[in-house]
């Protein structure tokens, strides 16, 4: 049993989450990694590696490759091939390579904002056209769905659609009959979809993570599907990713990208941490999925009982809540100044992920110790009082 309670400092590791503030003061919960230490394994691979002090040009071995494989088939029964994957540094980079690959200016990209920063950046980034179709909040019910008229009729101004399954910031995980419509649409559209797949293994309890890649072999004719180690393990500062493309023209395309760029080649950790990662990292992670799931309860049940004008979106995928503070009528900068400065939280605000209707929204990261997110939450609650 891993104790993922336990509390470490990561102030002295550089990391973009805590070192984001000058303050020892702040509780970070915004950017997307865990406080979890990684499978143990990974660690004694890179260390193990280390001793040997000659860190010359290294190989990507078949191993790499075959880990990921027998995984996608173990957790999904998802058969990938070996000679579908290409692999880039990290899966930012693997949007922005197709984007470069598939599109000309003033080309249209798909997105459904909420949603990841990347996806509403790199588009304009490249010069090209964003297309928005927004999620439809469902308040009732505390989820959000695809617009589909609107992604149907947007859909033929559009050459790409990058879906974020599950999606990031909302916690959909995406229904059979779901990524069927939106196949459909794609097909219909002679579109190319680059589905970015990071969170698929962060799953609750009752729900399915569908691959895009086993929805339909028309699609896959069409389809970029985009894999990594990196959320699922914890070791996004050693990153890697995995992209799935059996058409062989767009594969072509987008390595002709790679190599345009001198993009390829990856560290010798990555590598490593990868390999380590899928291979011996499975108990670890049906543990830390456990935990986070718990901290999940958790958070519903605090924000019930203690701040129930804060709303929590369902998660049914990712360990990233998306609170609804609109009931504070606090504007957006001061909502983020007021959780900042007086709550002394850290959380990433919802107008990163979508400028009109992720107003007063916030994600909250839940992959850390229970610990933490008891003081995170007992600091929110105690600077709401304050607002009396
Ligand atoms: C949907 C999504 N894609 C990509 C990333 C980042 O991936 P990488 O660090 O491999 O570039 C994140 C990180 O939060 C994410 O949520």
């Amino acid at each position: 049993m891993y104790n993922f309670d336990e509390i470490r400092n990561r102030k002295d590791t550089f990391s973009t989450k805590w070192n984001a503030h000058a303050s020892d003061d702040i509780i970070a919960l915004w950017i997307a990694d865990m406080d979890f230490p990684a499978p143990k394994e990974v660690a004694e691979a890179i260390k193990s590696r280390m001793d040997h002090e000659i860190f010359g040009y290294t190989l990507i071995d078949d191993e790499f490759y075959n880990v990921f494989i027998a995984w996608m088939k173990k957790r999904y029964n998802f058969v990938v091939k070996r000679e579908h994957i290409v692999t880039t540094s990290c899966v930012v980079a693997s949007l922005g390579i197709a984007i470069a690959s598939f599109a000309s200016k003033d080309d249209g990209v798909l997105v459904m904002p909420p949603v990841y920063p990347p996806f509403l950046d790199l588009p304009r980034l490249q010069g090209l056209r964003r297309v928005d179709v927004p999620l439809i909040h469902e308040e009732n019910e505390n989820t959000y769905k695809i617009d589909f008229d609107l992604f149907e009729e947007k859909a033929k101004e559009a050459k790409i659609f990058i879906l974020c399954s599950p999606h990031n910031p909302v916690g959909r995980v995406w229904t059979h009959d779901e990524l069927k419509r939106m196949a459909d649409i794609i097909i219909k559209n002679d579109m190319i979809v680059l589905s970015d797949e990071i969170h698929s293994d962060i799953i609750m309890p009752g729900y399915k993570h569908l691959p895009m890649g086993s929805i339909s072999e028309v699609l896959n004719e069409r389809l970029v599907s985009i894999y990594a180690p990196n959320k699922t393990f914890n070791i996004p500062g050693m990153p890697t990713s995995y992209n799935i493309i059996p058409n062989k023209e767009l594969r072509d395309k987008f390595t002709n990208t790679l190599q345009s760029l001198g993009l390829t080649g990856q560290s010798i950790t990555s590598t490593l941490a990868s390999k380590a990662a899928y291979k011996y990292g499975e108990k670890w992670f049906d543990e830390v999925l456990d935990y986070i799931h718990k901290n999940y309860l958790f958070v519903c049940e605090y924000l019930k009982e203690n701040i129930p004008n804060v709303k929590i979106s369902k998660v049914e995928g990712t360990y990233l809540a998306w609170l609804d503070f609109r009931a504070l009528s606090l504007g957006d900068a001061e909502l983020k100044d007021f959780l900042l400065n007086k709550a002394k939280v850290n959380l990433k605000s919802g107008s990163d992920f979508d400028s009109i209707n992720g107003l007063c929204f916030m994600r909250f990261n839940m992959a850390t110790s229970r610990l933490v997110i008891k003081d995170a939450l007992d600091r929110i609650k105690n600077a709401i009082e304050g607002l009396k």
